[in-house]
Parts: structure tokens; sequence; C-alpha cells
């Protein structure tokens, strides 16, 4: 049987993010008979109806939307920005939301992670990203939830990337919880 596709979404478009340090360490986490990838966002000029209106649609647009549709689920690892989403995230969830009728993000079993090198956790983003992608109809894990706070100190080997012993055992049980709410989910 083919692999399961989870798509990770990264809401943060630096180069030395945590919050895409976060993804590519939770790739390395995919269980057998799951494909965790990123995928990318900021290529995405900013939404306008128009596009979809008067048929003028960027094919970064086009290739997105039959990436995220090629998906069997979605992960979100963002960190805040002033106590939401940050707008490239945003975006992203725009553009694969329309043009109306053809929502793709819908029903995908999905799940959020936030991460802030404050000591909230991006609960702000973590929230507002739920708002939005429950209209979407993106089938959301509501528990465990992951605020990954203080990420600067104490979540990444020192020297490296990689996330530390107990970041690691940490997010690894969020990353099974969720391919448990998949299974549920999607047979
Ligand atoms: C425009 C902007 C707004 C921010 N607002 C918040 C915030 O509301 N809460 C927070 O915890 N951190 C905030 N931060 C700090 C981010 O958590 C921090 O820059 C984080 O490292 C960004 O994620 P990244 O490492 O994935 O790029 C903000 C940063 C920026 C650039």
């Amino acid at each position: 049987m083919e692999n399961k596709k989870i798509g990770l979404f990264v809401g943060s478009l630096r180069k030395e993010s945590n919050s895409r340090k976060i993804a590519n360490n939770i790739i390395r986490m995919a269980p057998e008979g799951f494909e965790f990838k990123i995928v990318e966002i900021g290529q995405l000029p900013f939404y306008n109806q128009d596009f979809d209106d008067h048929n003028n649609v960027p094919e970064s647009y086009t290739l997105f939307r039959k990436d995220v549709a090629a998906l069997d689920g979605v992960i979100f690892i963002t960190p805040e920005y002033n106590r939401s989403v940050p707008a490239v995230l945003k975006n992203a969830i725009d553009v694969a939301s329309r043009p109306y009728g053809k929502n793709v993000w819908d029903a995908k079993p999905g799940a959020v992670i936030s991460n802030s090198i404050g000591a909230i956790g991006g609960f702000g983003a973590n929230h507002h990203l739920r708002q939005s992608l429950t209209f979407v109809n993106v089938l959301m894990m509501q528990q465990p939830e992951a605020y990954l706070s203080n990420v600067g100190k104490g979540c990444f080997e020192e020297g490296s990337d990689n996330f530390t012993e107990r970041t690691y055992d940490f997010v690894q049980r969020f990353v099974q919880a969720y391919i448990g709410w998949f299974q549920r989910l999607i047979k």
C-alpha cells in the first residue's frame, strides 16, 4: 500500500526559523506507512479573489492547490506574530480554500504545534489557526495540545538543529497521537 502523505506547513520564512527546525525533526519521526514532507508557502502571492474570478490564477496557486489536494493529512508548525497567525500561513490557508466550492483542505485530519522564544508558546497563534482550519473543515486534533515555549533554550542540542531528548520525547508523543487521530478518521 502507498504511504499516507502528511504535509507540514511552516509559518515562518526566515532561514534560521525554529519552526522549520521543528518541522525537520518531525519529518524524521514519520512511522512506517507514512511520509512527512514540508509544503512550501513562501512563493504564494497574497490572495486576490480577482485571480480566481477573472481566470488569471498564478501558477504557484495551481501547483500549491494540487499539492494540498494530494495530501492525506496536514500538520501546521507555527510561531506567533503579534498574538496571532503569521500572515504567510494565513495566506496559504486562504489560497487553498478557494475558489469557492473547491476548498482542498476539506476533511483532512490536522494538528498544530505552535512555538515561541517566549514563555507562552504561541498560544494565540495556535488558537487563531484552529479557528480558520476548523472553518475550512480540517479535522483538527484537540488533544494533546503542543505549545513549545522558550525554544531558544533547551529545545535543540547545543550546536545542532536536532531536538534535545526531552523535546524529542514530547513531540514524538504528539506525533504518535496525531497518527492515532488520523487512523480513527481515515482507513
Ligand atoms: C512580527 C513579529 C511578531 C511577533 N510576535 C510575537 C508574539 O505575539 N508572541 C510571541 O511569543 N513571539 C512573537 N514574536 C517572536 C517570535 O516568536 C520569534 O521571532 C520566533 O523565533 C519566530 O519563529 P521562527 O523562529 O520560526 O522564525 C514575534 C516576531 C515577529 C517577527
